[in-house]
């Protein structure tokens, strides 16, 4: 067992994830690279390791359940443990989401990935979060699925375009992350959603106005929280989200 922290990242081979791995990589702890491409992997870990970054790959798609064994396994021989998980892969479903005529293919792909790839991930890493001593989760949603926002702001820079895959799966992936944090409130797991504000990345064919770098404070300072901080939030840089 290694005294350095370990972390892994999903869909961290470009945009936001990626940046989460380098900012937890200059903290000194090691991180897993997950990523389902593999030559995009091997990039990512060969760019963060010229960084100075203690990284390896981790060959993860987080809709596949045999995938996400295997990288929990892997963990295990490696490390006996996790401290840190990054539940940042993300997609949009693919474009347009009106309501009224959204392909169901694109709201089925968005929970796919964005809800359930979530909870197939969380669960599968569980039992080596609970051997850290102090394990965190972060998932990073969006402000687009804040209802708050979506019912008090006409702005599209809060509450996005029409959604009815991207955005109510970020709904969803806030509502699980309450009820996990209820699950998990006698133990030390904090875990914690966020957004990392509108930030330029493939997701959103880089018309974000922050950098993927900005984009990934909040995740990492979530990442680092102490053993006392909150659990079962949403938080911006700025601070707390309303639901
Ligand atoms: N960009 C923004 O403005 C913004 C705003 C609010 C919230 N967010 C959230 O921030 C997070 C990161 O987004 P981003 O902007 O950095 O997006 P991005 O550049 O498109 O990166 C998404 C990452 O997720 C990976 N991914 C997608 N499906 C996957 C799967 N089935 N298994 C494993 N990995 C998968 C992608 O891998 P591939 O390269 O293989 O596709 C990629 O590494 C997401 O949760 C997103 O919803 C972003």
């Amino acid at each position: 067992m290694t005294g350095q922290k370990i972390a892994l990242v999903t869909g961290a081979n470009k945009g936001i994830g990626f940046e989460i791995a380098a900012g937890l990589g200059r903290l000194g702890w090691i991180v897993g690279v997950g990523a389902r491409d593999a030559a995009r992997r091997q990039t990512a870990v060969e760019k963060l390791s010229a960084g100075g970054a203690d990284v390896f790959g981790v060959p993860l798609d987080v809709t596949d359940d045999a995938s996400v064994a295997a990288a929990a396994a892997m963990l295990e021989e490696r490390f006996e443990r996790l401290d840190v998980l990054v539940n940042n892969a993300a997609v949009t479903g693919g474009m347009p989401q009106e309501p009224t005529n959204v392909d169901i293919a694109t709201v089925l792909t968005a929970v796919e990935t964005n809800v359930i790839g979530v909870i197939r991930v969380t669960n599968t890493m569980l039992p080596l979060l609970r051997r850290s001593p102090s394990p965190r989760i972060v998932n990073m949603s969006s402000s687009v699925g804040s209802l708050t926002r979506q019912t008090s702001s006409t702005d599209q820079g809060s509450t996005g375009p029409l959604s009815a895959a991207y955005a109510p799966s970020k709904t969803f992936l806030n509502a699980l992350t309450i009820q996990y944090a209820k699950e998990l409130r006698d133990t030390n797991i904090l875990i914690n959603a966020a957004c990392p504000g509108f930030v330029a990345t493939d997701l959103n064919a880089f018309r974000g106005h922050r950098t993927p770098e900005q984009g990934a404070a909040i995740g990492i300072h979530l990442a680092t929280l102490p053993d006392n901080g909150p659990t079962g939030g949403y938080f911006e840089d700025a601070g707390a989200i309303p639901w």
